[in-house]
Formats: C-alpha cells, structure tokens, sequence
C-alpha cells in the first residue's frame, strides 16, 4: 500500500499490541507501520509479525504519527525520545503520564475536548485508562447539569499493569503489585503521597479537571486492583448544580457519544463483557436530586489506551483533510 502515512508504535508490550489492532481494526491510512522497543527481534503483536526496531531518534526518520506506548519516567520512552521523533516531523501521541499535565500538551479524550487538537506543538497526551473512560460519561453531565462534586470507587484490571500485571494474574509472578492479586483486592495503585491519595488517584483528580476544563472541580478517587485480566470497572458518584431526574440523566448519557448505555436496570455491563470493545458502558443509573450514581466498564488497552490513542490521530487527520 503505498497510499497513507508512515507510522511507529514504540512498545511492544499490551498497549502496543492493541494499537496495532486498532489501527487496522479502524482502517487508518498507513503506508508502513513500524513497531519499536528497548530490544531488537521477531515479534507477533495482534497476529502480525514484526521486525522490532530499536527505540532510538533515527528510527523515526519519514515518521508522520509516533504512538508512545513504553514505559514512563525518566528513563521512559517518551522522555528519552519523544523530542526525537517531533524534531523529525513526527506528531507524538503519548500514551504515558509523563506529559499529561503539561499546560503546553493537549490531554485529550476526542469525545470530550477534541478542539484542544488546535493547539499542540507536535505532542498529544492521551489520558489515564481511568480518567478516559470516567471524562466520557461526566462530560454529558457537566453540560446539562453542571458538576459540582465527583466521587468514584474504581475496579481496575490487571492488564492496566502491562505484561507484568498479567503474569502476575495468571502465573502468580510476584512483583507486579504489592500484595497478592490472586483472589484479593488491592486499594493501592502506584505510590502514596503526602496527602494520602496514590498517584493513580491523584492522575484521575488533575487529568479530569484539565480534560473537562473545570480546574476546582473536586474529584474524589479510591483505585483498586481486582483480578480482572481486561476491563477497568468504575462506581461514580456525581453532584450536580441543579436537580436533575432519572429520564434527563438517561436521555444525557444516552445521547453522549462513546457512551454505551443500559437503560434497564437489570441490565449491566461487565468487564468480560466489554472487554474486546472500543465503548464506555454505563449502567445501574439513579438519581436523586442533585445527586447521580452510575455503574462505568472500558476496556483498559482499548478506550484507556489504544482506540482513544488512534481516535486523536484520526481526529488530526480529518482536520488536516479540512483545511
Ligand atoms: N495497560 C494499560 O491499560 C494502559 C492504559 C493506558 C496507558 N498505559 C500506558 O501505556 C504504556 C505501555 O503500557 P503497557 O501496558 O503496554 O506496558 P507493557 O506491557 O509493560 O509493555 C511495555 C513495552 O514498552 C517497551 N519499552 C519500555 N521502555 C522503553 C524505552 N525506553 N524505549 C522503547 N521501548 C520501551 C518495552 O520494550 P521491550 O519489550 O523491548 O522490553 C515493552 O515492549 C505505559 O506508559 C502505560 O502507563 C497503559
């Protein structure tokens, strides 16, 4: 195919492996895709075989869309070589923390803000699997109710780990989580801080105020681990600035686009369920007053990941082809 544009994926672990899915589940233009990583080799990602190539600022020569999917920090792939790939006039989307808050990076969830695609400078962040699948059901709220205060249990997979989550799951591998996840549940997701909140907790508070653009907007998270191979599951509490009823609710979440809603409340989505799909399910809706409970799954590599990761070139290209 010589049509279309020439992409890298840099990680070859979980969030690689769907982005390639993805990418030709949803038919992007693509005249070479290249697949990078810390090591050279032969590796199958998505039933493909790939020639690995070694992450390093010439292997993005003729890039056009860089997806990010390696490991954070200092030593991360994005730190190390994010600023490669721009320089060689490639657009960087990041799927790792490390630019997220960067008033200079647009965090975006298409659904939610796609407009903050006007203004970036070579690099997009896309948002913690969390955060994305939570911003796409509160954003409906905010609009026809307004927030006033958000609450949310979370139920996350162990795939939200990478490769070493999954070991850790299916083959009792030890140092993936802090205690035991076979059978448990473990409310300790990243480090603790000061305040008392982990950094998961504290990525979904300042990445949801950026995304919907409410910076005082407080946001009360407790993230938890489960032994669950794919699909994050999310109990959210939502105050809202004027009353609402359960049919506007319904009719808000319903219209939302990315929103996957069971209106029966016998009817509700698992991550088993979902797992596979590219949506943000919500079920298990009641409201009172000011006051909205939902029950949220996603698929963690796909919406908190991948799909959204291509969405946000999808959206670029689409806004190249109107100009
Ligand atoms: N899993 C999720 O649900 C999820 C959701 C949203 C965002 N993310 C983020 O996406 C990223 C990837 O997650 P994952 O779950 O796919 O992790 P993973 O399964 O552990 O895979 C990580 C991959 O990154 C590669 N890598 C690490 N450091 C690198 C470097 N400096 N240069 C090039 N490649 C490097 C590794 O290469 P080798 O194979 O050569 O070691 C490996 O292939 C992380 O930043 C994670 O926080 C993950």
């Amino acid at each position: 195919m010589s049509e279309g544009y020439t992409v890298a994926i840099v990680g070859a672990g979980l969030v690689g492996d769907r982005l390639v899915a993805e990418l030709r589940r949803r038919d992007f233009p693509m005249k070479e895709l290249r697949v990078l990583a810390k090591s050279a080799r032969t590796a199958v990602l998505a039933g493909e075989t790939f020639e690995v190539g070694v992450a390093e600022p010439d292997a993005f020569e003729d890039v056009d869309f860089a997806f990010f999917a390696g490991t954070e920090g200092e030593k991360g792939a994005a730190v190390q070589l994010a600023d490669a790939a721009i320089s060689r006039g490639a657009i960087v989307i990041d799927n790792g923390s490390d630019f997220r808050l960067d008033p200079k990076v647009p965090l975006v969830v298409p659904e939610v803000n796609a407009a903050a695609l006007e203004d970036h400078e070579g690099l997009i962040a896309n948002a913690n699997c969390s955060t994305t699948q939570m911003v796409v059901t509160l954003a409906p709220l905010a609009r026809e109710f307004g927030l006033k205060k958000v609450v949310v249990s979370t139920y996350q997979a162990v795939s939200g780990a990478g490769r070493s989550g999954v070991e850790a799951l299916e083959n009792g591998r030890e140092d993936a989580f802090p205690r035991p996840i076979v059978g448990n549940a473990i409310p300790m997701i990243g480090g603790v801080g000061d305040d008392g909140y982990t950094t998961e907790e504290t990525k979904m508070r300042e990445e949801t105020r950026k995304i919907l653009s409410l910076p005082e907007l407080p946001v009360f998270a407790t993230a938890v681990r489960i032994p669950v191979h794919t699909g994050h599951a999310e109990s959210v509490y939502v105050e809202t600035g004027r009353e609402a009823t359960l049919p506007e609710v319904l009719e808000a979440l319903g219209a939302a686009p990315g929103v996957e809603l069971s209106e029966d409340v016998s009817e509700f989505p698992t991550p088993i369920e979902v797992a596979g799909e590219e949506g943000t399910y919500v079920g298990r809706v009641r409201v009172e007053g000011t006051a909205i409970q939902y029950w949220c799954v996603a698929d963690n590599l796909l919406k908190g990941a991948a799909t959204n990761a291509v969405q946000i070139a999808e959206s670029l290209v689409g806004a190249r082809a109107r100009a």
